[in-house]
C-alpha cells in the first residue's frame, strides 16, 4: 500500500532527544484520507521533536481525550456544504453541545482542510477553532486555512505549531544527550514517488465504453506501472496530474491580450515562459469569490468588486463561467506576472481506482467520465477529464500517485458479503472490489446495483459482469437502466424492490458500499438504506438511522462519493 501524502521534511531542523516527553495529542477528521496522511505526518514531525504522541480519529474519539490532553493539534476537513466529514458528524455534535467538554490548560492549534471553490470553505476548522477556545483552550498558534493544494500551508502550520509547543511544552531531553544532538530531519527522505513527486505512468490504453449515440462519453483507461514500484488496494483512488489544452491556453492569452512567450517566475523558478506556467500550473476554469474580489480590485471594477462581496449573488455569478468568460465581460488590463498570484493553483484530480493489481499486475484502471458542456457561449471541458480522454496519448507519460482511502476496503474477512451501489463512474471501485475477489478465490457473496441512462449504450463493463454472474463470483446484479421507459427507475428503486432480501444480507453482517454522485444520488441511496432498515428490520426511524450511523462508525458502510 502506498499512501497518496509522500515526501515530507520539516526543514531539517535539529531535534530535540525524546524522553519524558511532554505529550501530544493529534485529533483529525477525514473524509478522503487528506486530514488523515496530514496527522500522521504531524506526528513523525512532533514524535522527532521529542513529542509523545498519540493520534486519534474523530471516529473513534471521546471528548474526555480532549479534556486530558495537555496539548492538541486538530486536523479537519470541510465536505460539501460546510459539513463535518461523515465519521466525525457524531464527534462533531458532541463538542459543539452545550458544556460539552471544559478545555482549561489545553493548548491547541487547528488545520482546516477545504476547497475554496465552495461557498462554506474551511468551515469545519473555523468552528473547531472557536469551539476550542469557548471551551477554555489556549490557542497557542493560529488556525490555518488550506485550499486543494495544500502542501505549503500544512508545512508552515506543522513549524510553526510545533515550534510554538515546544517553546511552551519544553519536551524534555533524554540523561546523557544534549540539546545540541543533531537527529537530521523527521522522516527520512527516501525517493517515493507520490503526491509532491509523481510517477510518470505511460498510457496504455484508452477507450470509449459507451456506445455511439450515448449522452455519455465514459472512458476506460489502463495505466502502466511498469517501473515505479507502486502498488495500491482496492478501493484506493489515483491522483492525475492534468495540463490544460491548447486551445484554452489560446483562447486566454487573446482575451487577456497577454503574448504567452513572456518569462515569468513561479515557484522556484526564476523565469520561464507564461504559456508553460499556463498550461501547467495554473488554473483556468475555477473562478471563486476570492478571485473575482482581487480581480475587481486588481483592474479597478467597482460593480464586480460589490458582487464579490456578496457571497450568495457572486457563487450565482460564478455558476458555468471560467476565468476567460471573467476576462470577455470584465476586460483585464493585467500583466502575466499578475496572473501567476492571481489564478488558483492547477491542481491533481482524484479518481476511483477500478482494477486490481491481482488481476493486472504493474496496471491501473480508471474509468474517466469526460466531461463537456456549453456556457455563456463558449464549449467547456472538464481539465482532467478531457486531458485523460483527449491529450493523454496512448505510449505517452502523465504524473500519477496513489491516495489510499481507509474508510472504503473490502472487508477484513474475505467470506463476508458485501452490497455495492455503483451508478454511471461509480461502478469503478466495484470492478476493483470484483477482480480482487475473483483473483483471490474469496468466498464471500457479492451484490451489485449498477445503473445508467441506457441499457444498450451505457452498460459500463456489461460483458465482464454477465460473465461473473456466470461464474458465481457475482452473486446478484440489479440494474437501473432510467431512459429505456417513460418513468424513471434509479438504483435505490432496485434496493426497495428487493429491500427484504437487503436487509437479510445487512443482518447476516453484509459491508454496504455506494460510489458515484454525491448531490442526489448517494443521498437518495441513503434514505433508501434507512427505509430498508426500518420496514425489513422492524426498526423505527430513529433507530434505522442510529443502525446506519453505527455501521458507518464501523467502516461497514462505505462512501466513495463526489
Ligand atoms: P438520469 O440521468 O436519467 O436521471 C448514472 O448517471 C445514472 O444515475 C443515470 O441513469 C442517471 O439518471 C442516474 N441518476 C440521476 N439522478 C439520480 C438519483 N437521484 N438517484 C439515483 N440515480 C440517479
Amino acid at each position: 500500500l502506498v499512501a497518496g501524502d509522500q515526501g515530507f521534511g520539516q526543514g531539517g531542523g535539529a531535534s530535540v532527544a525524546a524522553g519524558g516527553s511532554a505529550p501530544l495529542t493529534i485529533l483529525f477528521g477525514s473524509e478522503s484520507g487528506n486530514a488523515e496522511g496530514l496527522a500522521d505526518r504531524v506526528k513523525d514531525s512532533a514524535s522527532a521533536e521529542g513529542f509523545k504522541c498519540k493520534v486519534l480519529d474523530m471516529a473513534d474519539a471521546k471528548l474526555s481525550d480532549l479534556a486530558q490532553a495537555e496539548n492538541l493539534l486538530v486536523l479537519v476537513s470541510t465536505w460539501g456544504e460546510g459539513e463535518p466529514p461523515s465519521r466525525a458528524s457524531d464527534f462533531y455534535d458532541a463538542i459543539m453541545a452545550e458544556d460539552a467538554v471544559k478545555l482549561d490548560g489545553v493548548n491547541f492549534s487547528v488545520l482546516g482542510l477545504g476547497d475554496s471553490s465552495y461557498a462554506q470553505f474551511n468551515q469545519m476548522g473555523k468552528e473547531f477553532d472557536k469551539r476550542l477556545e469557548a471551551l477554555g483552550g489556549t490557542r497557542i498558534y493560529n488556525k490555518v486555512e488550506c485550499d486543494v493544494d495544500f502542501e505549503g500551508a500544512y508545512t508552515g502550520w506543522a513549524n510553526g505549531a510545533i515550534a510554538k509547543l515546544k517553546e511552551i511544552a519544553k519536551p524534555v531531553a533524554v540523561a546523557g544527550s544534549t540539546s545540541a544532538a543533531v537527529a537530521g530531519p523527521a522522516v527520512a527522505a527516501a525517493p517515493i514517488y507520490g503526491k509532491a513527486n509523481p510517477f510518470p505512468a505511460e498510457m496504455l490504453k484508452c477507450i470509449n465504453l459507451n456506445g455511439t449515440g450515448s449522452a455519455k462519453e465514459t472512458v476506460h483507461v489502463e495505466i502502466s506501472l511498469e517501473g515505479s514500484g507502486l502498488t495500491y488496494q482496492p478501493g484506493d483512488a489515483l491522483g492525475v496530474v492534468p495540463e490544460n489544452a491548447s486551445d484554452l491556453i489560446e483562447e486566454f492569452l487573446e482575451a487577456a491580450k497577454i503574448d504567452g512567450r513572456e518569462n515569468v517566475s513561479f515557484k522556484e523558478e526564476l523565469s520561464i515562459p507564461f504559456r508553460e506556467v499556463l498550461r501547467k500550473h495554473l488554473d483556468l476554469r475555477t473562478l471563486n469569490t476570492v478571485i473575482l474580489k482581487k480581480y475587481a480590485k486588481a483592474c479597478d471594477y467597482k460593480k464586480l468588486l460589490k458582487l464579490s462581496e456578496d457571497r450568495e449573488k457572486a457563487s450565482e455569478w460564478i455558476w458555468g463561467r471560467d476565468v476567460v468568460d471573467l476576462i470577455k465581460e470584465y476586460p483585464s488590463s493585467l500583466r502575466a506576472g499578475d496572473w501567476v498570484h492571481l489564478l488558483r493553483p492547477l491542481s491533481p484530480r482524484l479518481y476511483s481506482i477500478a482494477s486490481s493489481v491481482a488481476a493486472h499486475p504493474n496496471e491501473v484502471h480508471l474509468t474517466v467520465g469526460a466531461v463537456r458542456y456549453e456556457s455563456f457561449g463558449r464549449a467547456k471541458k472538464g481539465v482532467c477529464s478531457t486531458f485523460i480522454a483527449d491529450m493523454w496519448e496512448e505510449g505517452s507519460t502523465a504524473g500519477i500517485y496513489f491516495h489510499s482511502n481507509k474508510n472504503f476496503k473490502l472487508p477484513a474477512d474475505s467470506g463476508t458479503p458485501i452490497i455495492m451501489v455503483g451508478p454511471g463512474t461509480g461502478i469503478a471501485p466495484f470492478r476493483s472490489f470484483i477482480e480482487e475477489r475473483a483473483a483471490t478465490g474469496a468466498k464471500g457473496e457479492n451484490w451489485l446495483f449498477f445503473g445508467d441512462q441506457r441499457y444498450t449504450y451505457d452498460f459500463l463493463y456489461q460483458t465482464e459482469w454477465q460473465d461473473y454472474l456466470k461464474k458465481g463470483v457475482l452473486t446478484k446484479l440489479d440494474l437501473a437502466f432510467s431512459r429505456d421507459q417513460p418513468e424513471k427507475i434509479y438504483v435505490q428503486d432496485r434496493m426497495r424492490e428487493n429491500g427484504k432480501e437487503l436487509w437479510e444480507w445487512l443482518d447476516k453482517g453484509a459491508y454496504f458500499y455506494v460510489c458515484g454522485d454525491a448531490s442526489r444520488m448517494a443521498k437518495d441511496v441513503n434514505q433508501a438504506l434507512i427505509d430498508i432498515v426500518a420496514e425489513h428490520g422492524g426498526k423505527s426511524e430513529e433507530d434505522a438511522i442510529a443502525y446506519v450511523k453505527q455501521m458507518t462508525k464501523e467502516r461497514r458502510y462505505g462512501r466513495d462519493v463526489y
